[in-house]
């Protein structure tokens, strides 16, 4: 399976965040990361789907949509509408999720379910079947620049036992404090997906383009 970086827009500039998608874009990443915080579900705020629409026209890049939002279903379709090409949904709150997962395939877009560090990995067992991405929070969302929590990747090696067990095929995320130094790790956890917001837009042309394939091998 093809291992992907997907940089968070989040640690970019957000005066401009049409310079750091573009970056994202000529550095030739395939997937670009973008959290969106309702202040409930996480205590900040970042973008709607205004942003991303406007976004959405100045490249085809894979549009990584993190909802961290107490009612996601409330904007599934708005984000839909955006240009967002798989839509991640958190397990925490409570609402109809398999519902929600189910709105999110009806608009043609791929779906994710998200765990938080300190959630089971079990909580999100009943939705494997109907979710393209798994993502495991290696940080308590909400904020950029935090440190990798690695006891998570125990949850990653248990997804991937059960991916196979199951023959599925959701490919397996990790957000949060993620940064070249924790590639060798995840890697030999299994994961596919690697969201990095602060080690990404920190390092220059260089310094990205060999995190990068560190990863995209
Ligand atoms: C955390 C967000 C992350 C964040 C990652 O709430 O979900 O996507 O942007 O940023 P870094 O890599 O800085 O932890
Ligand atoms: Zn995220």
């Amino acid at each position: 399976m093809k291992k992907i970086l997907a940089p968070s827009l989040l640690a970019g500039d957000h005066s401009c965040l049409k310079d750091s998608l573009l970056i994202v874009d000529q550095d030739g990443r395939n997937w670009i990361h973008l959290d969106i915080m309702d202040g409930h579900f996480v205590p900040n705020l970042s973008f709607g789907p205004q942003t991303v629409a406007d976004l959405r026209k100045h490249s085809n890049i894979f549009f990584d949509v993190h909802l961290m939002l107490d009612q996601p279903q409330k904007y599934i379709e708005p984000f839909a509408q955006a240009g967002a090409d798989l839509i991640s949904i958190h397990v925490e709150p409570e609402y109809d999720i398999p519902d929600a997962l189910e709105k999110i395939r009806s608009l043609g877009k791929k779906a994710g379910i998200v765990l938080n560090p300190d959630t089971a990995v079990e909580e999100v067992f009943p939705y494997l079947n109907d979710v393209e991405l798994v993502l495991c929070m290696t940080v308590n969302p909400g904020f950029g620049g935090q440190s990798f929590i690695e006891s998570v990747l125990a949850k990653v090696r248990a997804l991937v036992a059960l991916r196979s067990e199951r023959e599925e095929s959701f490919l397996i995320e990790v957000d949060g404090g993620v940064g070249p130094e924790h590639v060798p790790a995840c890697l030999d956890a299994g994961v596919d997906v690697f969201v990095a917001g602060t080690a990404y837009f920190k390092g220059d042309k260089e310094a990205r383009d060999e995190f990068a394939a560190s990863i995209e091998t």
